[in-house]
């Protein structure tokens, strides 16, 4: 049957019937937040053991709100970390992204609004739209997502007679793209200004333990006294993106309900009992400590690339997550140079992909490079062959494909 002869869902009329192309052979990746592969922990004797000693809880169906011992594991893991929650209150997921269409599937009707920063996670933009909500984009400066732009925003919502935003999404450590981290204070604000207007607000956080330097802010979770915060977790920057567990944290009648709305039969017990031995004999904590060395020296040398191959290109240093999010002067439209540095052998994500509106008023002028992936070489090359990327384009001139 031609795809023609199908009545699609609305959710789905818009989609393209392709693919993306996949990135030509030997193109360095500075385009996704794929894990550095020497920092994937060897999990062999924790998941030999989770065959062996837990056959029946691991070939068989788990609960649908998660093994009970990883869900006492991570309400411990987030309570040390200044969120006093209890394994009531986590719902374990298939991955930070499935957590938040589980949260979609709770709160969204057709027609509601989302509160996103420009730019946001590219990735929650499609999650979000499919369930038929639209955006409300709120600025973002140095210190994240911006308060008193959205008082004005939902101030003027409610002069007008609009229903509230059924809720604000954001990343407030080492956003994605950004990178910037939102100070305490204005965390609070935020809290204060959302509880002021009933709405829930979604804490994506997967880069918090991906800190290089500084001290740690609390999160919006540890800050919630009103119980308005879900947040999303992953183990995919803990441990590794392969695994496909993450969970929401929220109160037990919300874990109730997206339980209910999980029509997965439970995530894989194998993958839970493999981490949870994996957590709980402790070996986790040394090695988020190896992550964040390997992710640090990833940043210094990106950094050091930019400022000697990319002079007109300026950043926010990240002080931690995976990504810089590189600001070309004005007129460099970031589209066309994304496309050329692909075809030169760099694949990188043009800064348009991270604007939920396509507001022709955004700038164009961005693109994310993460420095996640590739190694110190790759890290030189790929700066290289995006400087001559940027040359190419700024020069008008056609750029000839690398020898590699
Ligand atoms: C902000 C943010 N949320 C969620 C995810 C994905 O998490 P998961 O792999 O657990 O679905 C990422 C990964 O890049 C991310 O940057």
């Amino acid at each position: 049957m031609s795809s023609s002869a199908h009545a699609f869902a609305r959710r789905a009329s818009e989609l393209s019937p392709m693919l993306p192309a996949a990135a030509p052979p030997g193109n360095i990746a500075f385009d996704s937040g794929h894990a550095f592969p020497g920092v994937l922990p060897d999990l062999s004797v924790e998941a030999a053991t989770a065959l062996a000693m837990y056959r029946a809880e691991t070939l068989q169906y788990a609960p649908r709100t998660g093994l009970p011992e990883l869900r006492a594991w991570i309400a411990q893991y987030m309570t040390s970390d200044g969120a006093p929650v209890s394994a009531e209150d986590i719902l374990v997921t298939n991955g930070a992204k499935h957590a938040l269409e589980l949260v979609c599937r709770l709160l969204l009707d057709e027609g509601d609004t989302v509160v996103m920063t420009a730019p946001t996670y590219f990735s929650a933009i499609p999650i979000i739209r499919s369930y038929g909500a639209t955006f409300i984009e709120v600025r973002q400066d140095h210190a994240g997502l911006d308060v008193d732009d959205l008082a004005g925003i939902l101030d003027q919502r409610r002069r007008d007679g609009k229903p509230r935003p059924k809720f604000i999404y954001d990343v407030p450590d080492f956003h994605n793209p950004t990178g910037v981290t939102m100070p305490v204070d204005r965390r609070a604000a935020l809290l204060d200004l959302a509880a002021a207007h009933g709405i829930a607000v979604v804490e994506d956080s997967p880069y918090r333990k991906v800190r290089f330097e500084g001290a740690s802010v609390p999160s919006l979770k540890a800050l919630d006294h009103r119980d308005i915060v879900l947040q999303l977790g992953t183990f995919s920057k803990l441990m590794a993106p392969g695994l496909r567990v993450g969970w929401v944290a929220a109160s037990p009648a919300l874990v109730a309900r997206m339980a209910q709305l999980k029509t997965d039969a439970g995530s894989c017990p194998l993958t839970q009992r493999t981490i949870l031995e994996f957590c709980a004999h402790g070996r986790l904590t040394q090695h988020i400590a190896r992550v964040q060395e390997r992710y640090r020296a990833n940043r210094d040398r990106m950094v050091a690339a930019v400022r000697r191959d990319l002079p007109d290109v300026s950043f926010v240093m990240p002080h931690g997550g995976y990504y810089l999010w590189l600001t070309f002067p004005n007129g460099v439209d970031a589209d066309e140079l994304a496309a050329c540095a692909n075809r030169i052998g760099v694949t990188v994500i043009s800064g348009s992909r991270f604007f939920a509106c396509g507001d022709a008023r955004h700038p164009r002028n961005h693109l994310r490079v993460a420095y996640s992936h590739a190694d110190e070489q790759e890290i030189d090359e790929g700066v290289r062959r995006l400087a001559a990327a940027y040359a190419a384009v700024g020069n008008g001139a056609p750029a000839a494909a690398a020898s590699h």
